[in-house]
């Protein structure tokens, strides 16, 4: 990991991705956040990891979301993301909005699964410890536990906001119908929901009719999660599958099977819409959903910084004309 000492870009917020409110919220999210799922655990290449946080936060993108499972092994992507904090970023923990969760299996036992209170606030406390940090800006629920009462799981975020140990609260891959109440339960804790976090891409939109809709109604922000369907949306895929890749790594998420001889052809096609624009495909999947009001930010996850150049510029061109908006639906469907 290089030493050398870093100075953010002065430019960083002129020349930057943009912001758009958190829902009906006074917080401003970045265009586009950068996510630290893959890339960035003990098996990845430290100093790519690096040089992509110092690029993203000279190009204004303030907000990195994590998870406590995050990384191979479990947790090293918030351990190596608290020694990068610590070595080149405290002087500027104020102008970064970071994000944890706890909701998959983390350790082993009754206590490390779920959304019990127990689990939770031991969840907190352990990525605080990983990040050295006091507080993390938004801590969610990561996944809906039907083995947990919601009064439990939501009076335990509230408490966490109550404690200082986060600013804000968010929910992750709930059912509509338990978004629904949450978000209630929440606001009547007094810490209402921020923001939801779901999954949203060309090829995934089923929360359009239900989990968006729902989040505008109740002024909670919307982020979407793999917004390149972890890749596919790219040209990463179009002359089979790379030795270096998510899907062809044994501990990428991206399974083989995934990329069905069906999937290739639609890729291939999005692609030749996006030359049509004169952008890359992955320029064009993230501009596909930045174009729907309702999402706030998009979370991407990049290999090296060269993807990331590439992914910020698809701010660009974001406007698209009804033809290619029904186009890229009828492939994406
Ligand atoms: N709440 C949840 O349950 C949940 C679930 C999943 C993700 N997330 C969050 O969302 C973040 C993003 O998810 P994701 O990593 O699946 O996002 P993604 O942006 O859909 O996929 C990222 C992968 O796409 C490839 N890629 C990115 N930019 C590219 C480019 N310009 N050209 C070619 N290939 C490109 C890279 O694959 P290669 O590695 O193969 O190069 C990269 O690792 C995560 O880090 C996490 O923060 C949350």
């Amino acid at each position: 990991m290089s030493h050398n000492k870093y100075t953010p870009a002065t430019d960083r917020y002129s020349n930057s991705v943009g912001y758009q409110a958190c829902g009906k919220s006074g917080l401003q999210l970045p265009n586009i956040s950068l996510g630290l799922w893959h890339n960035f655990g003990d098996v990845d290449d430290a100093d790519e990891a690096l040089k992509m946080i110092q690029f993203a936060f000279d190009h204004g993108i303030t907000h990195f979301d994590l998870a406590n499972n995050y990384g191979t092994p479990f947790g090293s992507a918030e351990k190596n993301f608290g020694k990068i904090l610590k070595e080149h970023f405290s002087s500027h923990r104020d102008e970064m909005i970071i994000s944890s969760k706890a909701g998959h299996q983390m350790w082993d036992g009754p206590y490390g699964d779920g959304g019990s209170r127990k689990y939770l606030m031991a969840s907190l406390n352990q990525s605080l410890h990983r990040l050295k940090l006091d507080y993390v800006d938004i801590f969610y629920s990561h996944r809906y536990d039907e083995n947990t009462p919601l009064e439990e799981t939501m009076g335990a975020l509230s408490d966490m906001v109550k404690q200082g140990k986060a600013l804000y609260v968010g929910i992750s891959k709930y059912p509509t119908d338990k978004a629904r109440e949450a978000y209630r339960i929440l606001r009547e804790n007094g810490t209402p929901c921020l923001i939801n976090q779901d999954r949203y891409n060309i090829f995934t939109r089923d929360i359009e009719q239900s989990v968006l809709p729902l989040a505008e109604e109740n002024g909670v922000g919307m982020i979407a999660f793999s917004p390149l369907a972890q890749g596919m949306l790219s040209d990463k895929y179009l002359n089979g599958i790379p030795e270096n890749s998510r899907a062809a790594h044994s501990y990428g998420f991206l399974q083989k099977s995934q990329l069905t001889p069906e999937r290739f052809e639609q890729i291939r096609k999005l692609n030749e819409i996006a030359a049509q624009r004169e952008q890359t495909l992955a320029q064009m999947a993230l501009a596909w959903c930045l174009h729907q009001p309702t999402v706030n930010s998009v979370i991407i996850g990049t290999s090296s910084v060269k993807q990331l150049k590439d992914n910020i510029d698809a701010l660009k061109n974001s406007a698209f004309s009804d033809d290619e908006l029904w186009r890229i639906g009828e492939l994406g469907a």
